[in-house]
């Protein structure tokens, strides 16, 4: 680890830091359920920052039911506000890490790594505590990322309004502890849902022509909706297009009244996600008038894609080379589909959101969302050294206009 990140943390600190990040790992709650988790934090940000204070009560409000604000005083209490956000949630996945400090709630896992942005948001709070921003920091630990609800759930209180610039990160395994990606251009994806009914007439399996079978438009839907991204979409131009869950039938002989299909569309650019839409309704509409079957199409938006803007970008770059190098502030190197609902907050709040690596020496690049993922330990200091000193340079350069 980058001895620039390793001098922010004393060594008592980094050890608390650390046991906070093994409790939540151990303990991962699904979203809005965060309640142990949210307790937990708002514990770990009294006992940690209020004695970096000199004593002065912390800040804080219980928001989104299980989320926390906490405000960390700048050296000028007039200047703009900045926010550090670090989600909390966990994942309906049976752990398989191995780890000492693996899940005991069975069929829930820290697999995205929200128990290391949970801290590494302490740990920011603790370094901003120590060495403050020009102005305030509001840190946000934020509910239900991972059904892309929690971020707006948040705006919804108000506590951010009047936020001058917003940032956040996500743990990466494909990069090295040490390793930082801080770059303008597409971050994530936006991130839709849909569902297609398909309504026949049931049958018996002996008598298919007495039917108007559901399950055979289905299954022809399924392979005619590859087609959008495969021929409607501009190759040059990232698009995903996931069927990820069908149902219908009851038995092996009857031919039901009515089939299920349901997914998620990932894409970049505005244009691309409306036609990606537009094109399923049809294609849906077309399958099902050529195989004589109702149909009920419903396409739902989330999260927008993330963009970080050249000049947010530029704040965590500068705050990112100061302490890992230049020669560790790396490019994403691939277009993410992933979603984010960072990306509610950058929809009201320019902003910039990072990937910090946390691929421990020899580790494999394993994917998030596998019941095999964590995030090395090293990661939680980068991340919380890196979203610190962002705020602080985002702070200055916002007080200086
Ligand atoms: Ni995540």
């Amino acid at each position: 680890m980058p001895d620039a990140v390793l001098a922010q943390f004393s060594d008592v600190l980094r050890r608390q830091l650390i046991d906070l990040r093994r409790d939540l790992h151990r303990h991962p709650e699904l979203a809005f359920a965060e309640s142990r988790t949210g307790a937990a934090l708002e514990q770990a940000l009294r006992d940690l920052v209020e004695p970096l204070l000199g004593g002065r009560p912390l800040i804080m409000t219980r928001v989104a039911g299980t989320g926390l604000v906490a405000r960390i005083p700048g050296a000028n209490r007039e200047a703009p506000v900045v926010a550090v956000r670090g989600d909390i949630d966990a994942l309906p996945i049976r752990e398989a890490t191995g780890l000492p400090y693996a899940s005991v709630n069975d069929g829930v896992m820290h697999a995205c790594g929200h128990d290391v942005h949970a801290s590494w948001a302490v740990g920011a709070a603790c370094l901003l505590a120590q060495r403050p921003a020009a102005g305030d920091v509001l840190i946000v630990l934020q509910p239900a990322e991972e059904i892309g609800k929690g971020a707006d759930a948040v705006l919804a209180s108000g506590l951010l309004d009047g936020v001058a610039a917003i940032f956040g990160a996500h743990v990466d395994r494909r990069f090295a502890v040490g390793q930082v990606v801080a770059q303008a251009g597409p971050l994530a994806a936006a991130a839709d849902t849909f569902s297609i009914v398909l309504r026949g007439r049931g049958a018996h399996g002996a008598r298919p022509h007495e039917s108007a079978d559901p399950v055979l438009g289905a299954g022809l839907l399924i392979a005619a909706l590859q087609g959008i991204v495969a021929r409607r979409v501009n190759p040059s131009v990232p698009a995903v297009l996931t069927v990820a869950t069908m149902q219908a039938g009851t038995a092996l002989n009857i031919i039901p009244d009515s089939a299920t299909i349901g997914g998620t569309v990932r894409t970049i650019d505005p244009a691309t996600r409306t036609l990606v839409a537009d094109e399923l309704r049809r294609v849906a509409h077309g399958i099902a008038l050529a195989h004589d079957l109702g149909v009920e199409v419903s396409f739902e938006l989330g999260p927008p894609p993330i963009v970080n803007p050249e000049r947010t970008a530029a704040w965590a770059r500068e705050a990112s080379t100061a302490l890992v190098g230049a020669a560790n502030v790396v490019p994403l190197g691939i277009t993410n589909m992933g979603g984010e609902d960072f990306a509610c907050y950058m929809e009201r709040i320019p902003g910039a959101f990072l990937r910090i690596g946390a691929r421990e020496e020899g580790g494999e690049p394993t994917p998030a969302h596998s019941p095999r993922f964590f995030a090395a330990d090293g990661s939680l200091f980068v991340g919380a050294a890196v979203l610190a000193e962002t705020a602080r340079v985002a702070s200055a350069a916002l007080t200086a206009r």
